[in-house]
C-alpha cells in the first residue's frame, strides 16, 4: 500500500500564514551600512607589526589594497623599517612609527601620524602583545602589571583612541584585536597571560556594542599554537619547567591538542584577520573568532 501526501506545502495547507503580513527586514537605517566605502583608499594600523602575525597582517592587508602604518617598539625599529620596504614594493604607501601601546599618549601620536602620512583612518588593529610563563603563585606585582599595561591597555588605547578618530570623519571603521584561544580556555603557567586575553575578548564585545551606533564594528581573532618568537619563548620556559629539550614541547602540543595535526603558521591567521577587516565582515561585531586547527571548539 502506498501512501502519498498531497502537493502542496504547509503555507499552502493553512491559508492564514499566506496573509501574515511579511516583516520588513529593513534595520533602521543608522544599522543599515557598517562598511567603509570601499571607493575610498582604505587604511590600516597594525600594533606589533615588525615581525610574527602582526607582519603578515600588514602584508596581507597592503595585498587587500590597505595602506599600511607599521607600529613597534624602539628595539624593532629597524625590522618595522623593513616590512615597511616590502609593503612599497606591493604598490601600497608605508610608514613605521615606534610606539609602546601601553602608552596613551603614544598611542594618540600613533593614529596622528597615520591620519597625515596616509588619510583617513578606517582600520586598527591592536595586535601588539606579550606573554610571560610563570607559575601563579610566583608571579610578582610587576609581572602582573606590566602584562595588563601592555595586552589590556594596549588593546584600550588602541581601540578608544582610533574609534574617536573614526567618529570624527564619520564613515564607520574595523577595529580588531588580537585575544587568543586562552581566551576560552586557560593554559597553565600562562595564567596572567590568559586573564589578559580573557580581558580582551570582554572589552571586544562592549566595545561593539557602543561603538554600533557610530557604524565601528568591533572583533578579535584567537590564535592557537602559532610558531613566532612569541611560541619559541613559551616553548623555551615551559621546557625549563618540564626538562624538555627546546623545540620539543611545541611539536608535543602541536601532535597532541591540534586536530588538524600541525603548528599554525602567521598566515593562518593573517587571511582571517584580512576577512575581519573587509567588507564580509560587515554584519558581525563583538565577535572573538578561534583560529587553532582544532584545539578547542566554541
Ligand atoms: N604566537 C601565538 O601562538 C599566539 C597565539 C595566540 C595569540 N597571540 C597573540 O598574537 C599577537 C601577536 O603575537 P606574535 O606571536 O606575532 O608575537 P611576537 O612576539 O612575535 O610579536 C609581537 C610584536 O609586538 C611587539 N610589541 C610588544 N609589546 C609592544 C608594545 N608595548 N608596544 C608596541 N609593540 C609591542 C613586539 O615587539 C613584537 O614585534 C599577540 O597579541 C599575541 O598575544 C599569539
Amino acid at each position: 500500500m502506498s501512501f502519498r501526501l498531497p502537493a502542496r506545502t504547509l503555507w499552502q495547507a493553512s491559508p492564514k500564514f499566506a496573509t501574515i503580513p511579511r516583516i520588513s527586514s529593513q534595520a533602521p537605517s543608522w544599522r543599515r551600512h557598517y562598511a567603509v566605502s570601499t571607493d575610498e583608499t582604505r587604511t590600516a594600523i597594525v600594533t606589533g607589526s615588525a615581525r610574527g602575525i602582526g607582519k603578515s597582517i600588514a602584508l596581507r592587508l597592503a595585498q587587500d589594497g590597505y595602506d599600511v602604518c607599521i607600529n613597534d617598539i624602539e628595539a624593532n625599529k629597524s625590522i618595522a623599517d623593513d616590512v615597511v620596504k616590502e609593503i612599497q614594493s606591493l604598490g601600497r604607501k608605508s610608514f613605521a612609527y615606534t610606539a609602546d601601546v601601553s602608552n596613551l599618549s603614544e598611542v594618540q601620536g600613533l593614529v596622528q601620524a597615520s591620519v597625515s602620512e596616509l588619510g583617513p583612518l578606517t582600520t586598527m588593529v591592536a595586535n601588539a602583545g606579550i606573554a610571560q610563563v610563570k607559575a601563579l603563585l610566583d608571579l610578582t606585582e610587576q609581572d602582573l602589571k606590566r602584562m595588563f599595561e601592555v595586552n589590556v591597555y594596549g588593546v584600550y588605547n588602541c581601540y578608544s583612541t582610533a574609534a574617536k578618530q573614526m567618529i570624527s570623519q564619520g564613515h564607520g571603521g574595523k577595529l580588531v584585536a588580537a585575544a587568543s584561544i586562552v581566551a576560552f580556555k586557560p593554559f597553565a603557567l600562562l595564567a596572567h597571560y590568559s586573564a589578559s586575553k580573557w580581558a580582551v575578548r570582554g572589552m571586544t564585545q562592549a566595545f561593539a556594542m557602543e561603538m554600533a551606533e557610530h557604524k565601528i564594528t568591533v572583533n578579535a581573532y584567537a590564535p592557537g599554537i602559532v610558531g613566532t618568537a612569541m611560541w619559541d619563548l613559551i616553548d623555551e620556559k615551559l621546557g625549563e619547567k618540564t626538562g624538555a629539550k627546546k623545540g620539543d614541547t611545541i611539536t608535543k602540543y602541536s601532535n597532541e591538542l591540534i586536530a588538524l595535526g600541525r603548528t599554525s603558521v602567521p598566515e593562518d591567521v593573517s587571511g582571517v584577520v584580512s576577512f575581519l577587516c573587509g567588507k564580509d565582515s560587515d554584519y558581525m561585531t563583538g565577535q572573538t573568532i578561534v583560529i587553532d586547527g582544532g584545539i578547542i571548539f566554541t
